[in-house]
C-alpha cells in the first residue's frame, strides 16, 4: 500500500516520542512491503516562533491531502502568557475544527505487565478495559467566548454549546462501537446542573432507544463518573461524553494502566484523514532530557494503521511488539516509579526489534 502520512512533531518531548513512532511506522513499511511516504510540518509554539501562526495554512493543506496524521504534542511555558494573541493549543483545536475530526477514541486498555505500575490497587483495575469516546469539535472548547468591564467588573465568558446533530452522530459511533464489544454504553453529562447537558441527555436516550435497543445504555453524572472511574473501572464499557468532560476523564483514567505516556487516541471525521496523538501534552518538566516515555505515540501509530489505513495486522505487530517490551520489563521512568529505567530511543529500539509480519 502507498499513503502519505503527515508528522506533526509540535513541542516540548513532541519532537522525541513523534521520532521513534516514525521510526516503527518506516520498519511496518519495510516488514509488510508498504510504501509510506512521510512530511514534516509546523504547529503549535514553534508554528508561532517560525510563522507567527500555530497552524500555517502549510500544514493545514499537507494534511488535507494527506491519508492520516501523526501529532506529538504542543504547548510549554515560553508561549503560556495569558496575555499573547495567540497560543499553540489553538493550532490544535484549530486543526480538529478544520477537518471535522468530531469523535476521539481514547482506548483505556491494561497491560498485564504493568499491573503494579498503577497507583491503584491490583484487585480493583484487573480486566480494565474501556473505550472512551470524546466529542471533540463542539461544547465549551469552541462556544462563544469573550470579555468585559474592567478593573474589578471585568468578567470572562465561554459557553457550552450542543446541537442535537451534534450529540447524535457521536452518541451513534460510540453505540456502534459498544456492539462490537461487550454491548454496553454509558453516556456521562453534568444534567442536573447544565442546559447542554439535558439536551444531551434527551438526544442521547432517544437514539439509544430508536436505534440500538440491543446495547445496554445508563447515564452518570460527571462528578459521580470520576469516582466510580477509580472505583470500579471493570463495569465500564464504553463512555460517551463531551469535549471538556472526556479531557478531564481520561486523563484520570490514565492511572488505572499506570501512565499517561501510555495512552493513544484517534480523532475521526465523518470522512477525511484521522488525526492520532497521545492524550499527553509536551510535558515540559522533561523535554529534552530523552526519558518521555514514546509507547503512547507509538500506539498512536498503531491506531493510524487500523483506522485510517485499515492495515488490521500491521496495527497488531505494533500492538504486539509493545506488549513485548513490556513483557520483557523495560520500562521507561514513568512506568518504572524509582525502579530501573531506559531512556526514549532504547524504547522505540525496543519496540522496533520486535515488530514481525505475522
Ligand atoms: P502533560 O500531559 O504534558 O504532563 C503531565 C505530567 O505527565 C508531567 O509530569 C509529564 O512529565 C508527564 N508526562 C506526560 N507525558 C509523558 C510521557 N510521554 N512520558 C513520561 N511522562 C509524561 O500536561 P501539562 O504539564 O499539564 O501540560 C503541558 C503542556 O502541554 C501545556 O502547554 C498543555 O497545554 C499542553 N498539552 C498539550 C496536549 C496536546 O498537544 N495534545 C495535551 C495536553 C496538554
Ligand atoms: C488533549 C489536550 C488538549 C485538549 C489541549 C492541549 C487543547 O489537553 O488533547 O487532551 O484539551 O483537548
Ligand atoms: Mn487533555
Amino acid at each position: 500500500m502507498k499513503a502519505s502520512i503527515v508528522l506533526l512533531p509540535g513541542d516540548g518531548i513532541g519532537p522525541e516520542i513523534t521520532a521513534q513512532a516514525h521510526r516503527v511506522l518506516e520498519k511496518v513499511a519495510t516488514v509488510f512491503g508498504h510504501d509510506f511516504e512521510f512530511s514534516s510540518h509546523l504547529i503549535g509554539g514553534i508554528a508561532i516562533d517560525e510563522t507567527g501562526d500555530p497552524l500555517p495554512q502549510d500544514t493545514i493543506d499537507a494534511c488535507r491531502t494527506s491519508q492520516a496524521i501523526l501529532l506529538g504534542a504542543v504547548g510549554g511555558p515560553k508561549w503560556d502568557d495569558p496575555s499573547a494573541k495567540t497560543r499553540p493549543e489553538a493550532g490544535l483545536l484549530k486543526i480538529r475544527k478544520e477537518l471535522g475530526l468530531f469523535a476521539n477514541l481514547r482506548p483505556i486498555k491494561l497491560y498485564d505487565e504493568l499491573v503494579d505500575s498503577s497507583p491503584l490497587k491490583r484487585e480493583i483495575i484487573e480486566g480494565t478495559d474501556i473505550l472512551f469516546l470524546r466529542e471533540l469539535t463542539g461544547g465549551i472548547y469552541f462556544g462563544p467566548s469573550g470579555r468585559s468591564g474592567s478593573g474589578a467588573d471585568e468578567s470572562a465568558s465561554q459557553a457550552m454549546v450542543y446541537s442535537v446533530s451534534e450529540v447524535e452522530r457521536i452518541v451513534r459511533l460510540a453505540a456502534k462501537a459498544a456492539q462490537g464489544r461487550r454491548g454496553q454504553l454509558t453516556s456521562v453529562d453534568k444534567a442536573n446542573v447544565l442546559e447542554p447537558s439535558r439536551l444531551w441527555r434527551q438526544v442521547a436516550a432517544r437514539v439509544m432507544e430508536t436505534e440500538f435497543p440491543d446495547v445496554k445504555y445508563d447515564v452518570v453524572l460527571v462528578d459521580s463518573m470520576a469516582m466510580h472511574l477509580i472505583n470500579r473501572p471493570k463495569d465500564f464499557d464504553v463512555v460517551v461524553t463531551g469535549n471538556m468532560f472526556g479531557d478531564i476523564l481520561t486523563d484520570e483514567a490514565s492511572m488505572l494502566p499506570g501512565s499517561l505516556g501510555m495512552l493513544p487516541s484517534a480523532s475521526l471525521g465523518s470522512d477525511g484523514p484521522g488525526l492520532y496523538e497521545p492524550i499527553h501534552g509536551s510535558a515540559p518538566d522533561i523535554a529534552g532530557k530523552g526519558i518521555a516515555n514514546p509507547l503512547a505515540t507509538i500506539l498512536a501509530g498503531a491506531m493510524l494503521l487500523r483506522h485510517s489505513l485499515g492495515l488490521e495486522s500491521e496495527a497488531k505487530a505494533i500492538e504486539t511488539a509493545v506488549s513485548g517490551v513490556l513483557a520483557a520489563g523495560l520500562r521507561t521512568a514513568d512506568l518504572a516509579r524509582g525502579g530501573d529505567s531506559i531512556g526514549t530511543e532504547a524504547m522505540g529500539d525496543a519496540v522496533l526489534e520486535r515488530i514481525q509480519a505475522s
